[in-house]
């Protein structure tokens, strides 16, 4: 059995009260900014935490977008470690945190300079959730393995403080295990890896190295605010000057909306007396390249959902990646919870079908959405492939009884159609609907949106995860147990999720809801195998 020993979370309350000030001299404020206030608990804390960092360990610190799992990118046994503790595949490469463009600087070749197009992406979103690619200094690996670099000055003061503080860029996925919904609160870091990262580290001859273990330690200034991963461009072929065609691509949707992107790109083309085929075509992922010569606004389109793409626009020559720029990244299942997630696309907000290759035409009642939830969940109970009295299965998805955890938006008429009334705003309001054909009484459970796309990436991963019947805040073994307990009871069978409007971080948040639908879960014999093949996305008529 593993030790007992568990990852020590530091607190470090108010983030927003330290402050920065940027170095003397007349360059770019980011350029080597240090830090002007802290708390004297928050400091002693990032001072352990970078002390970790040097011994080549881990540290879990929160960023604005989600808590990532930092490695020292300058040292190869660190950065092995977060392979190795997440679960993650080898050639799915890291994100460099850095705080300044000095550091920056010494990531990328001397001979580069920051092109007109970044200068811009920097001074609109740095800090903040945007991941630029840049060609590596040193390349980790030979070709087909990137040659570039991805890099972002991330806003949450803590981050800063801690790049700066250990004067280290730092590599960082999120902290989570592979594939798992991302964290966005200590205790989600801790839920996951608290136990792991606190194993001794030990050799090839199976001598301990490590005592501390892999991780050394969480630092806890509560919940992100923006609650989806960092958007990833790519615009290391954009050069000013060269006659090729300028491009920008959108490799991952992230905390930064395309439309915000291409407001600015806009602005630069502007800026530099670019015009017709000049410009700069912004490219995104799961959505088809425009002419060059025609910059299409971002119109809401499906990324995942399997509807017909529009026509290409580009020669059938081009390759497969220019159609659908991606990082390694987004082909790996992800954001998966161990249940089975459902989209509901509500006809007010989708007043046509986005599901155009569903033989169903017409839009389905709420009460035939249900039913059909339920006949797979118990489909795929008989079936065997959801176990009689399963972990995650808490309800045991028997005939009688199932639980539906639904995630709404506060004024929807999904919410309306849910007989919930909009001023009744409480976390979870319980609804029973009694499923006569089946036999089946339905729990249904509601966690808020919010009112908007935001609200909607704040909440996503949170709920995912306490729908699962994980998480609360634990920090010492005592606390874990209790939480083991709870949790054997708070689990539902199965989350339904109304779709958003894929404008601004809404594309983020489908694409990730997406991801997890498809999925349908991460294993554990959850029903997977039959319920990731049935249909798992509904155009929900809600007209009273
Ligand atoms: O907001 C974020 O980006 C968070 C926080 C912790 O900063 N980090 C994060 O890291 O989401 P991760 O590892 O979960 O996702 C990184 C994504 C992956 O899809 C990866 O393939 C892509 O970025 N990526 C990283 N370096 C790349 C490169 N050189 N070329 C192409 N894609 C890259
Ligand atoms: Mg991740």
């Amino acid at each position: 059995m593993s030790s007992a020993r568990l990852v020590p979370v530091l607190p470090c309350p108010e983030p927003e009260a330290i402050a920065f000030a940027p170095s003397s001299g007349c360059g770019h404020s980011l350029e080597d900014p240090q830090i002007a206030r802290i708390s004297p608990t928050t400091h002693e804390h990032l001072r352990i935490a970078a002390r970790h960092l040097r011994a080549s360990r881990l540290v879990a610190f929160p960023t604005e977008t989600v808590y990532g799992l930092g490695a020292n990118t300058l040292d190869p046994v660190a950065t092995a470690k977060v392979y190795a503790l997440k679960g993650r595949p080898s050639d799915n490469p890291l994100i460099v945190h850095v705080s300044s463009l000095r550091m920056l600087r010494s990531l990328i070749p001397e001979s580069e300079t920051i092109s007109d197009l970044y200068l811009a992406l920097i001074d609109a979103f740095w800090p903040g959730p945007l991941t630029l690619l840049f060609p590596a200094r040193n390349p980790p690996r030979p070709p087909p393995a990137p040659q570039t670099i991805g890099i972002r000055l991330p806003s949450h003061p803590l981050a800063r403080a801690l790049i700066t503080e250990a004067n280290l860029p730092i590599s960082a996925p999120s902290a989570n295990s592979s594939g798992r919904p991302s964290p966005t609160e200590a205790a989600h870091v801790f839920a996951d890896l608290g136990r792991k990262g606190a194993e001794p580290v030990i050799d090839a001859e199976g001598k301990v190295v490590d005592e501390v273990g892999m991780l050394g330690c969480i630092l806890d200034a509560g919940p992100c605010a923006v609650g989806v991963e960092s958007t990833v461009v790519d615009g290391t072929q954009w050069s000013a000057e060269a006659a090729r065609p300028r491009v920008l691509k959108v490799l991952r949707p992230g905390g930064v909306g395309v439309e915000e992107i291409e407001n600015v790109v806009a602005a630069l083309d502007e800026k530099l007396g670019f015009t017709g085929a000049q410009k700069t075509s912004v490219w995104v992922y799961g959505r088809d390249p425009p002419a060059a010569s025609s910059r299409t606004t971002a119109s809401p389109t499906m990324v995942h959902s399997p509807i017909p793409q529009r026509q290409s626009c580009v020669s059938s020559s081009t390759p497969a990646e220019i159609h659908n720029p991606t990082t390694p990244g987004m082909k790996y299942k992800h954001y998966s919870p161990s249940i089975p997630v459902y989209l509901l696309y509500p006809t007010d907000r989708f007043p046509t079908n986005p599901l155009q290759d569903q033989t169903a035409t017409a839009p389905a009642k709420l009460e035939q959405v249900w039913r059909h939830v339920a006949d797979q969940l118990v489909a795929a109970r008989l079936d065997g492939a959801i176990a009689e009295g399963d972990a995650s299965s808490k309800s045991g998805c028997s005939r009688k009884r199932l639980r539906f955890g639904v995630m709404a938006f506060d004024n929807s008429s999904l919410r309306h159609a849910l007989k919930f009334t909009t001023h009744a705003v409480s976390p979870a309001q319980r609804i029973q609907v009694q499923d006569v054909e089946n036999d089946t009484e339905i729990e249904t459970e509601i966690k808020t949106l919010g009112c908007t796309e935001e609200d909607a990436a704040r909440a996503l991963f949170r709920d995912m995860l306490a729908f699962e019947g994980t998480f609360g805040v634990a920090t010492d073994e005592a606390a874990a147990s209790r939480l083991r307990q709870a949790s054997s009871s708070a689990g539902v069978d199965a989350i339904l999720i109304e779709a958003c409007l894929e404008k601004g971080v809404g594309l983020a948040v489908m694409e990730r809801v997406n991801k997890a639908v498809g999925g349908g879960g991460t294993g554990k014999g959850l029903g997977v195998r039959d319920v990731q093949e049935a249909q798992k996305r509904f155009w929900v008529d809600v007209s009273p």
